[in-house]
């Protein structure tokens, strides 16, 4: 005879996923009442997740990111618990909130926020740049964001002042409906780039916002998704220097510094690319540390991975990691963790990478509600 089916128990593998969260949780914060909850769980079949279990959820998923060189600190990640906030109105000041508290006057902290059901965000952070294809097939702006450009401009936004650095507008969907908003310029910091003995390379009129806010990965803890958990810490420089601005498929921006910097660009056996990368390195650090914004560098960084790995066997955990995200992409064999191994489990709680709004199968009307 099957077992009686409790009305809205949830499947096997969520309860055992609770189950599993519930021990770690216990185990590695020595939160009395295992035992109890476990009770609750099994007669109630599901798990109704505390902040402080949520909170400790959220800092597992940081530590577990594989891709992440910059675990360290994962402890002390502030969990905003909005997970009764659902109005896209409500969530946008909530997350202008997040951009203000994150940024703490330079002094960014590590903060998610996580929100109800059936809210997500259409952009892959908070803070991105536009990137306008112009007719002869060239990007104005980042190249990366032509798709999300293109999406918001069909959700109807009318389009940024056409510079290569326009913020673009969040599209926050709630119950399937997405609404627009423009960020308010007080909550997105942006630090101009200059560099401390070439003024030729500050007037290219570079900049970068302060704040890294991932804001397309679902956070999973106990068996549950969370579609809508916003998360910030601050930037490793090479991120900026060495991708964003310097990428060929990105800014593309290392013929135009090396030129700034008077090089010889006639012969790639001259090195320029390789010495206008380290000189927008230097800049993008000098310009954070004038503008006293953390910013991370991947010397320090790599160092404090390691000390990260330490406490995780002293803790009696194996710290896993993928080494072609944690070596850098500039100098990376100067650094601890080019001459590491790790092993890549994905471990849970954990984020996983969103499938991007615009190329989802969408019925009849796509855009209700703009
Ligand atoms: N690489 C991404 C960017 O350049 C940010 C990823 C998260 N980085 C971080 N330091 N938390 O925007």
């Amino acid at each position: 005879m099957p077992a009686p089916r409790l009305p809205d128990a949830a499947p096997p593998h969520e309860l055992q996923e609770a189950l599993a969260f519930l021990e770690a949780y216990h185990a590695e914060t020595g939160a009395p009442g295992l035992a109890q909850r476990r009770q609750e769980v099994l007669r109630g079949g599901h798990l109704t997740l505390s902040s402080a279990e949520l909170t400790h959820g959220a800092r597992m998923a940081w530590r577990h990111s594989t891709r992440c060189v910059g675990r360290l600190p994962w402890a002390s990640l502030q969990v905003r618990d909005l997970r009764q906030v659902t109005a896209a109105p409500e969530v946008f000041a909530h997350l202008c909130d997040h951009l203000r508290a994150a940024l703490n006057g330079g002094r960014i902290l590590p903060i998610l926020s996580v929100f109800g059901p059936g809210v997500r965000l259409h952009n892959d952070q908070l803070i991105r740049y536009a990137g306008y294809r112009q007719p002869d097939g060239t990007v104005r702006g980042d190249p990366q964001n032509v798709a999300l450009t293109g999406h918001l401009q069909r959700l109807g936004w009318a389009g940024g002042p056409g510079t290569p650095f326009d913020v673009l507008p969040l599209a926050i969907e709630t119950q399937g409906q997405v609404t627009l908003f423009e960020l308010p310029a007080d909550a997105v910091y942006e630090v101009p780039i200059t560099h401390p003995d070439c003024p030729g390379l500050g007037a290219l009129g570079l900049r970068w916002h302060a704040l890294p806010v991932i804001s397309n990965m679902t956070l999973e803890v106990a068996g549950q998704a969370f579609a809508c958990a916003p998360f910030n810490g601050w930037y490793l420089q090479t991120e900026i220097a060495a991708r964003n601005l310097a990428d060929e498929g990105r800014y593309n921006l290392l013929p135009a510094v090396a030129q700034a910097l008077g090089l010889d660009t006639s012969r790639r056996r001259s090195l320029w690319l390789d010495r206008a990368l380290v000189e927008l390195n230097v800049a993008v650090l000098h310009s954070f540390d004038a503008a006293g914004v953390r910013i991370a560098d991947h010397h320090s960084v790599t160092r404090q991975f390691q000390h990260f790995v330490e406490l995780e066997a002293q803790a009696g955990r194996t710290a896993t990691g993928r080494w072609s995200w944690l070596i850098p992409p500039l100098s990376p064999a100067t650094t601890p963790v080019w001459h590491e191994q790790y092993d890549d489990t994905e471990l849970k709680p954990n984020f996983v990478v969103q499938r991007p709004a615009w190329r989802e199968q969408r019925s009849a009307c796509p855009f209700l509600g703009k």
